[in-house]
Order: C-alpha cells, then sequence, then structure tokens
C-alpha cells in the first residue's frame, strides 16, 4: 500500500474522526450540511463514541461514501489508533483501492500526532494472521499494492505531517513484524528459525547481529540457558545485537541493554503444564520480539543511542535429557541453581543474558522483558506489564513512557524480604521459592541476583501483554507489546540528555 500526505480530497471513500467533545454539534451540522441531510438526524444517529461508525452516502463531488469514526473522549492517542484499527479490519472488505481520511480540522501538533495515529490504525487493522502461513486475499482492494491512503490536511502540506506519516508507517510495520513472530507456531520458529528469521530483520534494518552457538555458550559458561534447552532436539542460542556507535567518555549518549526471553515454545518441561492452552506457549518469547522491534525502531528513527541486545533462545521441553526438579545447574555468573520447578525456566535464562551482557557492556541502563509469570496476571490483569526494578528514578521514567505510549506499566515492591525464600540447602539460589505467593515479585527478586549489582536495572513481566484476545483473531494473538513502550523510555532519554 501507498501511503500519501495530500491537500486535496480525491478518494472515493473518506473517513471523518470525529471527538466526543464540545464541537461535535458543530461539526456534524457542518457535515449535515456539506452532504444535504439533517442535522438533527445525524445528531440523533451519531453519538461519537469510540468506535462507533457511521456509513453515509453522499453524490458531493467525487466522493461517494464517508464514513464518520467515533473517536470518544480526547485522550490518549493510542486509543485513536485503535479506532482506526478497528475501522480497516472491519470495513477492508467493501473499502476501495482508495481511501481518505479527513484529517483538515486538526492543527499544529495534534494533526501530526492524529497523521501518525490514524496511519498506524489504519495499517494495523489490515494485519491477518493468515498472511503468515502464505494465505493471501486477492479479492481485497484496501491494502492490495497499488492501493493508497490518503492522509487529508489543510492547504499546506507541512514537514512535519509527512514525517508524523511516516512514522506512523514504520512502526506499524515493525509491531506487525514482531506480532508476526509471536503468531508463528512453535514448529516454525524453534530457537534456530527464529533466529535466522531474526537476523534477516536485523539485517534489513541495518542492526549489527551475531549468533552465539551452542559451542559459544558452553565456553561463556552459560550454563543455566544451555540447561533449559537441554530436553529439546533443538540446542539452545544466543542472539546479540548492537545498535549505534560506542560513544567516547565524555559523551552523553545513553547506553542501554535490553534482554529478551526468547523461549521458543514453554511445555513446562518435566514440571509440565496442563495441556488446556498450552498452544498459547508458542507467545513465551514475546520479550525476544520486544527487544528486536526495540532495535528495528531505534534504527528507523536514527535514534541518537547506543543499544545492546542480548536474547536467549531455547525450548523447554519434555525428554529424558531434561533437566529435572531438584537438579542443580551452574550458571554465567558462577552463582549455582536448584532448579525447583522446571517451568520456571524464563528467569534460568534471562539470568545467564543478564549476567553476560553487564560483564562484556555494563551499559547505563539494562532492562529485561520478558512474559515470565502467571502471577502477574492474577496480580493486575491484562490491562498492564509488571514494572520491578529497586532504582525510582528509572521506575518513574519507565511508568510514564507506559503512559505516554499506551503500553502501561504498574509498579511492584522490590523489597530485600521478597528474595529471602530463594535461599537453597544445596545450591546459591533456587528457581522458585515453592510459596504459591507474590510469585512475580519473588521472580524479580531472583533475576537481581544476575544483574551484578547494575544500579539501574529494570524488570518488564509482560505475560499479560505479549498474546491476548483481538479483533482480528478468532483465539489469542500477539500484540507487539514493548516496542512503543520502549521506543518512548529511550526517546525521553535522548531528551532528556539534551536538556542537560
Ligand atoms: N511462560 C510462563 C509464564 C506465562 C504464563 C506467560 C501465562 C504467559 C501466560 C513461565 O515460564 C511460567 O511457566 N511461569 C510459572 C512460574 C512458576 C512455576 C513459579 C508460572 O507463572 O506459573
Ligand atoms: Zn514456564
Ligand atoms: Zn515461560
Amino acid at each position: 500500500m501507498i501511503v500519501k500526505v495530500l491537500d486535496q480530497k480525491t478518494p472515493d471513500v473518506l473517513v471523518v474522526p470525529v471527538f466526543q467533545d464540545d464541537h461535535l454539534a458543530t461539526q456534524l451540522s457542518q457535515i449535515a450540511s456539506q452532504i444535504g441531510v439533517d442535522a438533527k438526524c445525524l445528531e440523533q444517529d451519531f453519538k461519537a463514541e469510540a468506535k462507533e461508525f457511521l456509513l453515509l452516502y453522499t453524490n458531493a463531488a467525487k466522493t461517494q461514501k464517508i464514513y464518520l469514526a467515533g473517536l470518544g473522549k480526547p485522550g490518549r492517542m493510542s486509543e485513536v489508533r485503535a479506532v482506526f484499527r478497528s475501522f480497516a479490519y472491519r470495513f477492508q472488505k467493501k473499502l476501495p483501492a482508495k481511501v481518505g481520511v479527513d484529517l483538515r480540522q486538526f492543527h499544529d501538533q495534534q494533526l501530526s500526532q492524529m497523521a501518525e495515529e490514524a496511519t498506524g490504525g489504519m495499517l494495523m487493522g489490515l494485519y491477518s494472521t493468515e498472511s503468515l502461513m502464505g494465505k493471501t486475499n486477492k479479492e481485497q482492494k484496501f491494502g492490495a499494492a497499488k492501493s493508497e491512503l490518503q492522509i487529508l490536511v489543510g492547504a499546506a502540506v507541512e514537514k512535519s505531517v509527512t514525517h508524523a506519516v511516516s512514522r506512523g508507517e514504520e512502526l506499524a510495520i515493525i509491531n506487525m513484524a514482531a506480532m508476526d513472530l509471536v503468531n508463528l507456531p512453535g514448529n516454525y520458529k524453534h530457537p534456530r528459525l527464529l533466529a535466522n528469521r531474526m537476523l534477516k530483520l536485523a539485517s534489513a534494518y541495518g542492526i549489527k547481529a551475531k549468533l552465539l552457538e551452542e559451542s559459544d555458550l558452553k565456553k561463556e559458561g552459560m550454563d543455566a540457558l544451555l540447561a533449559v534447552g537441554q530436553g529439546s532436539p533443538h540446542p539452545s542460542l544466543m542472539l546479540w545485537l548492537e545498535y549505534g556507535t560506542k560513544p567516547g567518555k565524555k559523551s552523553k549518549t545513553p547506553v542501554v541493554g535490553l534482554v529478551g526471553k526468547g523461549v521458543t515454545f514453554d511445555t513446562g518441561g518435566i514440571s509440565i503444564k496442563p495441556s488446556a492452552s498450552m498452544q498459547f506457549m508458542k507467545s513465551d518469547m514475546g520479550g525476544a520480539a520486544a527487544v528486536l522491534g526495540t532495535f528495528m525502531a531505534a534504527a528507523r528513527m536514527k535514534l541518537p543511542v547506543r543499544l545492546i541486545g542480548a536474547i536467549p533462545l531455547a525450548e523447554n521441553m519434555v525428554d529424558g535429557t531434561a533437566i529435572k526438579p531438584g537438579d542443580v545447574i551452574g550458571s554465567h555468573s558462577g552463582k549455582s541453581i536448584e532448579v525447583i520447578d522446571t517451568d520456571a525456566e524464563g528467569r534460568l535464562i534471562l539470568a545467564d543474558g543478564l549476567s553476560y551482557l553487564t560483564q562484556k557492556e555494563n551499559p547505563d541502563t539494562l532492562i529485561d522483558i520478558a512474559t515470565l509469570t502467571g502471577s502477574v496476571i492474577r496480580a493486575i490483569g491484562v490491562n498492564a506489564a509488571g514494572l520491578f526494578t529497586p532504582n525510582d528514578a528509572l521506575s518513574r521514567s519507565l511508568y510514564d513512557a507506559g503512559m505516554k505510549s499506551g503500553e502501561q506499566l504498574w509498579p511492584f515492591p522490590m523489597w530485600e524480604a521478597y528474595g529471602s525464600d530463594l535461599k537453597s540447602d544445596v545450591a546459591d539460589l533456587k528457581n522458585f521459592t515453592g510459596k504459591p505467593m507474590a510469585e512475580c515479585i519473588s521472580a524479580a527478586k531472583f533475576l537481581e541476583n544476575f544483574t551484578r549489582e547494575h544500579p539501574r536495572w529494570a524488570h518488564l513481566d509482560i505475560a499479560g501483554m505479549a498474546f491476548g484476545d483481538a479483533e482480528h483473531t478468532k483465539a489469542k494473538s500477539a500484540t507487539g507489546y514493548g516496542i512503543r513502550l520502549l521506543l518512548k523510555f529511550l526517546e525521553g532519554l535522548v531528551e532528556k540528555g539534551a536538556e542537560e
């Protein structure tokens, strides 16, 4: 699809977004008089609720159909994207090859924001998991190669709008690429296959990438990562990513380390999961997809930051060679771990990722992102991811980035007491307290042991956010959560640096 910014309306179908605010009545009466219908009727039938759509036929000029798109009360921009996404998804089969979005009523910063989110939403609404398995919909006109999304703005097309539109487009493409990785069936993405897909994406975005093979992991002592994959015929791997050049001693360029959980399928191992819903555990690499997506976004936006990424990849399987409850394993940090529950595997592979990354690069900020526990879902549901960090300033910055991006975070306490139950009789630590309480916090406390006492580390538990119910699929589906959040956070760091 081609996305254009135009100052004249030529499309056959026009989408007019409408906020539920003080201007609603005036806006509706203007539209009514333009197309020659009664304003009172229109007001009665359209309240501009979020995701309320009304089709109006018109013979004014070239445009034959106008869709009013309710945006609800003005609030978060991510909600505007959700409305456009819903619109494109619901009406895609009826839309012609040229569709316009009328933004002529908006100005300045609001116009740029609307342009970004309208573009992103319209593109993401066409996302389908069917194309993932090679199916294409040839009959559909809107979304086909030469079809056009026209963003209509006032007479002078401003540079800032063109920029916003291309940002919306790029972010949608990256978001959907991450969704593809997460939606992919487990047998299409065991560690080697997923690594190959990620290497391809990294190279397309000009990101430096290197794959650590099983033999490298052995040499480096990443025994915890190796242990998780030892029951699988597909050995564990680690993908290493770098973006931006190493800053000099006096440079203020922020250096951020990102570690993403890449369990390509989580059966639970010998501590096997119940079979109901186990298919959703193909999404246990949502953190890995978020890390790669953040690199892709930073590269596309040419963000002045340096990023280091470590993505441990493993398949957690049930086998004669698999780790067993009670086994004691080593780790990159040198600390030994008693594996109480083989289903608490994410923290094992992250432990090696965190320890390896800090030893190699020691970034200013260290963040891991992972579908780590069911416990975080029981605690706060599917409206926010869990935020775990002993650093209050980092907590605030990440929280703010969550609010701004619409990918919300909610903080949990990290008091010492939560880590005391991780003591083991036979090893330095055990991977599960054995107590069915505050599991998402004790998981975070476990990880803290492998950060080499990094002063600015945060763990994001995205178990409830990476995969969920969506309009466009019957079963649950990927969200790409984390990319927009981490991009906002990085942009915040850049801004802060510029202020100093
Ligand atoms: N991958 C799961 C966590 C998960 C659950 C992600 C639901 C997405 C949706 C993780 O590896 C796991 O199994 N965690 C266990 C830990 C427990 C054994 C301490 C859990 O949360 O039950
Ligand atoms: Zn597990
Ligand atoms: Zn898992």
